[in-house]
């Protein structure tokens, strides 16, 4: 591999700058991805193979990042185990027929994923075909939480207070459903990884939003079966949005990576976390928005801060729709100007 920047941080190795990718980094904020968003659907875009691609190379060819992320949605996965999922355009997830009930989860089924997510292996054989070695492609997945979120709220939230009602108050059922999900998952990234994907990044986007007793039991559970399932086939790296209480537990599943947020600052994250771990991240998304000189600044002393060792260079979660392009390649040209500042460490 020309680039494997990404993979060579997540084993541990010294290397002369870390690697720079950006989570969500295929989407709206590149005018290339709005033009095919107006010719076709979101799950249309994501079941396409020839279109999945196209949008997953665009910030590699645009940006300059060091790495793919596949591009498609966490959500395909309830999908794939039977329930109806839209993206309603300026509201987003919409689920019509959210789990509530024992009698509802009977709609539910643990799917075959090479039938139900087929065409996401073709785009990803499609993928590496056209990336062709110049970095490595991520594969993904949602946590059982945050798809267990979507399934049971049926839509969007900021306090996702059904979902964790469901789970407080049918705790079995809960179970269940947090069980069914995580077989699925583990079906469909030991099939991503398959098809190509060299590592692969479970997100829990709202897994802040549980304390650190029902994160174990609602969400770390599971997610520690799928860092086992796979993490001798490829690197694994774990990304709980807000969780930062949960560091060390974590690190301690087996994951290669840690996604760290902005609300924690570098020495508290590698105190939790150990020496062990490669940790990732922590722009706040919202400074893309800073006139560049203050980006380039930040990010200087973001690096500076976590430190040439077992780090790859990330935002805290997911670009914004609003930032401007040439701040998002700020972004990137800053961390890859650091390798002289690097060389300079001791
Ligand atoms: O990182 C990448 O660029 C790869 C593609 C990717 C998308 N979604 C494409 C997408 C990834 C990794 C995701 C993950 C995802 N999807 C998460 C976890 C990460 C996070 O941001 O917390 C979550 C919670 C979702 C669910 C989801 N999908 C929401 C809430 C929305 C609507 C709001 C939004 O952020 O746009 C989506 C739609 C979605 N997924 C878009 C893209 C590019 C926007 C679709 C469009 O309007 O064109």
């Amino acid at each position: 591999m020309k680039n494997d920047l990404l993979l060579r941080a997540l084993k541990g190795e010294t290397i002369a700058r870390p690697p720079v990718w950006m989570m969500r980094q295929a989407g709206r904020y590149l005018p290339e991805y709005r033009v095919l968003r107006e010719k076709y659907g979101f799950f249309e875009r994501c079941q396409t193979p020839e279109l999945a691609c196209e949008i997953t190379l665009q910030p590699i060819d645009i940006v300059g990042v060091d790495a793919a992320i596949l591009f498609s949605d966490i959500l395909v996965v309830p999908q794939a185990m039977g329930l109806e999922v839209q993206l309603v355009e300026s509201k987003g997830p919409w689920l019509p027929d959210p789990i509530k009930t024992e009698s509802d989860l009977k709609r539910v089924r643990i799917p075959d994923v090479n039938e139900t997510l087929q065409y996401v292996f073709d785009a990803i054989r499609l993928i590496k075909k056209e990336l062709n070695s110049r970095a490595p492609l991520i594969g993904f997945a949602g946590a059982p939480w945050t798809i267990l979120c979507y399934m049971v709220q049926g839509k969007g939230s900021k306090t996702f207070d059904e979902a964790k009602a469901f789970c407080y108050t049918q705790p079995e059922l809960a179970a269940r459903l947090l069980q069914m999900i995580t077989d699925t998952t583990i079906a469909y990234l030991k099939e991503q990884v398959r098809a190509g994907a060299d590592t692969v990044q479970v997100f829990d986007s709202w897994g802040g939003l549980l304390g650190p007793d029902d994160f174990e039991n609602i969400s770390l559970k599971y997610i520690r079966q799928i860092v086992q399932a796979l993490k001798d086939e490829v690197p694994v790296i774990v990304f709980a949005k807000g969780a930062w209480h949960s560091l060390k537990p974590m690190a301690d599943t087996g994951a290669a990576g840690l996604g760290i947020d902005w609300c924690i600052t570098a020495g508290n994250a590698r105190k939790f976390a150990g020496d062990n771990i490669t940790l990732q991240g922590n722009f706040d998304p919202a400074k893309l928005l800073s006139p560049i000189p203050v980006i380039q600044q930040e990010v200087r002393s973001m690096i500076k801060a976590f430190g040439n060792k077992r780090y790859i260079a990330n935002l805290g979660h997911g670009i914004l729709p609003n930032v401007p392009v040439d701040h998002a390649r700020a972004f990137v040209d800053t961390v890859k100007e650091s390798e002289v500042h690097f060389a300079a460490m001791p």
